[in-house]
């Protein structure tokens, strides 16, 4: 019997990359890979890359060093680098020159083929490097190797039209691909069967699913077809855009039982002259209306956005309108973020840059806030009774668990083994900025 090879994937970037590692781990495992945790231990090394900031390429350069004591060791390792990174020149000819342990890249267009890229250098033993530049369709359904038994993503529109000038996804990932409405449902379908609890539909922006579609189907619909599945118990969605989130879509958010109260709605700027300058497409007082059109229709909703500070031009004063929209608004979370110039991005060439003294301070103030209201958003929790899925241990210590609530938000409960992948009801003892803690009432019979 041919001995056993170990695979491990190392992923940087968002739940779209997670889940294409996902994909990737699957395609592996049809070829008879198993996966390791041990890279001293690993017959093939794998590096999901992002490109969405500078701090992400940083790692992946840190990484790629660290790795070519394993090339030493072990000769027969193949080490492959994939990924939004490889979707771009630059990164490629520094790491096919530099790194030349590196046997494999690919990018995120041609995930599918991985396999064949391995039986070649299997076989010749020679580097290998395929990017396509654009995407030929959809990528084809691939068996995924799911990281958790209860939850699952599920990709529902593939690329990004917007052009948001500070961003690289449109350039890495190409135009918006919606996958067949029946293919979505069918794979929704299946993962219930399996025992999936909670699916997250992914997108770059899921508010835009179908419209390049013949068949006439929207996200709404799609939502309404998806909470049918007799199976599944929650729905959740990222990301959204502001300026595509309709009214229909708030009424199935509201009355359809399965799709959750937690919203992710990235707002970047609270100034409209800069969310024009980032042509995002609405401006300050749309965007207040429809989270206060979220709060007024579905008050125990959670809204959680993103930021970036210090993007080219942005005054004191614009800055001050973030802060003013964050203690209007009060979030229940927000991911904040330095603007990070990408090569190849209208608002990189622009020549009023800020600096970065003043991006980093304007970031702390920022983050501040949020953390005193996130705070106290949870604070109002106490006493309330939360519906939570039981992941496992957590992170930092096994003997206690961690599930999430229906609003995205981690709470801890006392070790209970037999609880893992059920939805219970738990009554929040305590709660800080990012998590909650809390003591389990009832199993609910789900
Ligand atoms: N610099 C900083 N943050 C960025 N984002 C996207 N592009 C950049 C950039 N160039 C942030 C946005 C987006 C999130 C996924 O990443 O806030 O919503
Ligand atoms: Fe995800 Fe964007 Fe990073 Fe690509 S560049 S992995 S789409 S965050």
């Amino acid at each position: 019997m041919d001995k056993v090879k170990y695979y491990h994937i190392i992923t940087y970037g968002c739940q779209m990359n997670e889940h294409d590692s996902e994909k990737l781990a699957g395609m592996l495992e049809n070829m008879n890979y198993k996966y390791t945790d041990q890279l001293e231990k690993a017959d093939i090394i794998l590096l999901n890359t992002c490109i969405i900031r500078e701090n992400a390429e940083l790692k992946v350069f840190g990484k790629l060093g660290e790795l070519k004591r394993y090339k030493r060791k072990n000769p027969n390792l193949i080490i492959g680098v994939g990924g939004c990174m490889m979707q771009q020149d630059q990164p490629v000819d520094e790491i096919y020159k530099k790194y030349r342990h590196v046997d494999l890249i690919f990018g995120t267009h041609n995930i599918h083929h991985l396999p064949e890229l391995i039986n070649k250098i299997e076989k010749n033993r020679e580097r290998v490097v395929e990017v396509w530049d654009e995407a030929d369709g959809l990528i084809p359904d691939l068996p995924s190797q799911r990281e958790s038994d209860y939850s699952a993503w599920i990709s529902i529109i593939q690329g990004c039209d917007n052009f948001c000038t500070y961003c690289i996804v449109p350039y890495v990932r190409g135009r918006e691909r919606s996958r067949p409405l029946k293919s979505i449902v069918k794979e929704a379908e299946k993962l219930a069967e399996d025992g999936v609890k909670e699916i997250t539909l992914l997108g770059q922006n899921v508010n835009s699913y179908g419209n390049d579609l013949k068949e006439k189907v929207d996200f709404p619909l799609l939502l309404e077809a998806l909470n049918k599945v007799g199976k599944l118990k929650r729905i959740r969605f990222m990301t959204s855009h502001p300026r595509d989130f309709s009214d229909s879509l708030l009424e199935k958010i509201k009355n359809l039982d399965k799709v959750v109260n937690h919203i992710h709605l990235p707002v970047q700027s609270g100034s409209t002259k800069v969310l024009k300058e980032m042509n995002r497409g609405y401006s300050r007082e749309y965007y207040i209306e429809t989270v206060k059109k979220i709060q007024a229709e579905i008050p125990e909703a959670a809204v959680s956005t993103d930021f970036i500070v210090g993007f080219p031009g942005e005054k004191e004063e614009d800055f001050e309108q973030t802060l003013e929209l964050v203690k209007e608004l009060r979030f229940d979370m927000a991911y904040t973020f330095i603007y990070s110039p990408r090569s190849g991005t209208p608002a990189s060439r622009r020549e009023d840059q800020v600096a970065d003294k003043v991006k980093k301070e304007r970031l702390n103030r920022l983050m501040e806030l949020q953390n005193k209201i996130s705070y106290e958003k949870n604070q109002n929790l106490l006493g309330t009774i939360q519906k939570v899925l039981v992941t496992g241990p957590s992170s930092s210590d096994e003997n206690v668990y961690q599930g999430r609530t229906e609003t995205n938000k981690i709470c801890f409960i006392d070790k209970r083994p037999d609880l893992i992948g059920k939805i219970v009801e738990v009554k929040i003892n305590s709660a800080k900025s990012w998590t909650l803690n809390g003591t389990l009432i009832n199993r609910v019979k789900i």
